[in-house]
């Protein structure tokens, strides 16, 4: 625990936008790394659906369950009681109708204990997000890249490069922040444009791959972290490497396995001698 820290509250996005103060959010899918997230001063963990890549092996995020997220996020709350948790929204859980909109959030809220969930898309997605809100949903919105629709636009590229597209996507976010969302994340946009939206919102941003100017910054755990390296975007900063000591470290104790360096006597658990010594008169009378 962080005898520093307070959890943060929905109305708190809006007062830390208001006072200029950044904020963080990362990604995590399990108690322990959410523990250990917790103990830093990151005042947001998101359960992404990015998942489906770095914890679960997929080439994409479509395909991860409401019950994958649900699966996640639970455990991220019992490790993280500090720390505000949003579950992702996965594809198709949404899509269908403003009903099932709800009646996903619902799950996820109510299965997991997290505080709030998040939805990729724009003014599409407005409707939901605004009967989701009536309902007592905390939403936040997700807009420019949107992994889970990427197919359409091909593949995980930049969005709003030109200016009719970032006209666009500035509409995106009123639409979003008009339907209630409380803050709207920005993945793969020109900063200046992120700048643009984050100026022009009430809302706070965050940005992945969006530049300075947001007003909070996201990055997925495993990523930042050295821990997936199949696909690092240009956005991504590492701040360690630790698949790497990992993977020392594993081959460091196979070694000790096999050389008996491992396990040495204060790895292991003792006998009185005098029942070491029945052990072995009983082991002589079955010989
Ligand atoms: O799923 C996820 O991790 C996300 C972040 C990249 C914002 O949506």
């Amino acid at each position: 625990m962080n005898p520093n820290k307070k959890k943060m509250t929905v109305p708190d996005f809006k007062k830390f936008k208001a006072e200029g103060r950044k904020f963080t959010f990362v990604t995590a899918y399990d108690y322990t790394m959410a523990s250990i997230i917790n103990d830093s001063e990151t005042e947001v963990i998101l359960v992404g659906d990015s998942m489906a890549m770095v914890v679960l092996g997929r080439n994409s995020t479509v395909g991860v369950t409401v019950d994958d997220i649900i699966h996640h996020t639970a455990p991220v709350v019992l490790g993280a009681p500090q720390t505000f948790v949003i579950g992702d929204m996965p594809f198709g859980s949404y899509n269908v109708s403003v009903a099932q909109a709800i009646e996903s959030a619902n799950r996820i809220l109510m299965e997991t204990n997290c505080d709030a969930v998040k939805l990729e898309g724009g003014k599409d997605m407005a409707p939901a997000v605004e009967s989701m809100v009536k309902a007592g949903i905390s939403v936040v919105g997700h807009i420019g890249l949107t992994p889970q629709t990427s197919v359409s636009f091909g593949g995980f590229k930049v969005q709003g490069k030109r200016a009719e597209a970032a006209r666009q996507l500035l509409d995106e976010a009123a639409a979003l922040e008009d339907a209630g969302c409380f803050a709207i994340v920005l993945e793969a946009i020109p900063a200046p444009l992120a700048a643009a939206i984050t100026a022009r919102v009430s809302v706070p941003t965050i940005g992945i791959g969006a530049g300075a100017d947001c007003d909070g910054q996201v990055l997925v755990l495993h990523d930042m972290l050295g821990l997936y390296s199949e696909f690092t975007p240009r956005f991504v900063k590492r701040y360690a490497e630790l698949g790497t000591l990992m993977e020392q470290a594993v081959r460091d104790y196979a070694e000790e396995v096999r050389s008996g360096a491992f396990p040495t006597p204060a790895h292991s658990f003792s006998m009185d001698e005098e029942e070491r010594a029945r052990l072995e008169d009983r082991l002589r009378e079955t010989e």
